[in-house]
C-alpha cells in the first residue's frame, strides 16, 4: 500500500463518519467476506424528495480491516440524496475513490462496503451473494453484529484472532 493511502486511510478512521446502529432504519444490510472473514453491516434511512424516494443517510458497523471501514465511512457520506437505483449503480472502487486507486488486494474491502449496500437496497451482487446477507430487513429485527460474529469468534478462540470494538 502506498503511503498515500495509508494517511488517507488513518485519516478517515480517525473519525469515521456515521459509524453506529440506526434506530429506525428502513433497511438493513450485512455482508461478510469469504476472503479474510471480515464483516460489516450498513443501515439505510430513505426520505421523500419531491416524490422520489431518496436515501436520507446510512450508517454501519464492522468487524473489518482499516480500509473497509475508511471505505464505509466515505461511502456512507456519498451516497447521500442518491435514489436506491443511484446507489446501486456505484461500484466498491466508486466509494473509494477519494482514497484513490486500491492495491489489488485491498479490492475485496471496498467490494464489503458495495455487497453491505447492495444487501441493505435489496440488490444482489456477486459480492453479495458470496456473503450472508439480510436484504430489506428492518433495525431491530437482525440480531447485533457482535452476535452475528458469535459463532465465527467462538471458532476463532484460541487462533490469535483478535476482536477490537470502536467506540461510537
Ligand atoms: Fe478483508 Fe479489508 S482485508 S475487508
Amino acid at each position: 500500500m502506498t503511503t498515500d493511502l495509508q494517511q488517507k486511510i488513518r485519516e478517515a478512521i480517525q473519525n469515521p463518519s456515521n459509524l453506529g446502529e440506526m434506530e429506525g432504519a428502513d433497511a438493513v444490510g450485512t455482508v461478510g467476506s469469504a476472503d479474510c472473514g471480515e464483516m460489516l453491516r450498513m443501515w439505510v434511512k430513505f426520505r421523500d424528495e419531491n416524490g422520489t424516494k431518496v436515501i436520507d443517510r446510512a450508517s454501519f458497523q464492522s468487524f473489518g480491516c482499516e480500509t473497509a471501514i475508511a471505505i464505509a465511512s466515505l461511502a456512507t457520506e456519498l451516497i447521500r440524496g442518491k435514489t436506491p437505483e443511484e446507489a446501486l449503480l456505484l461500484r466498491g472502487t466508486e466509494l473509494a475513490a477519494e482514497l484513490g486507486p486500491l492495491p489489488p488486494m485491498k479490492i475485496h474491502c471496498a467490494e464489503l462496503v458495495e455487497g453491505a449496500l447492495r444487501s441493505a437496497l435489496g440488490a444482489t451482487s456477486e459480492s453479495a451473494r458470496a456473503a450472508f446477507a439480510a436484504p430489506g430487513q428492518v433495525s431491530g429485527q437482525v440480531p447485533s453484529l457482535i452476535d452475528s460474529m458469535g459463532p465465527a469468534l467462538n471458532s476463532s478462540r484460541g487462533s490469535g484472532v483478535k476482536v477490537i470494538l470502536l467506540k461510537k
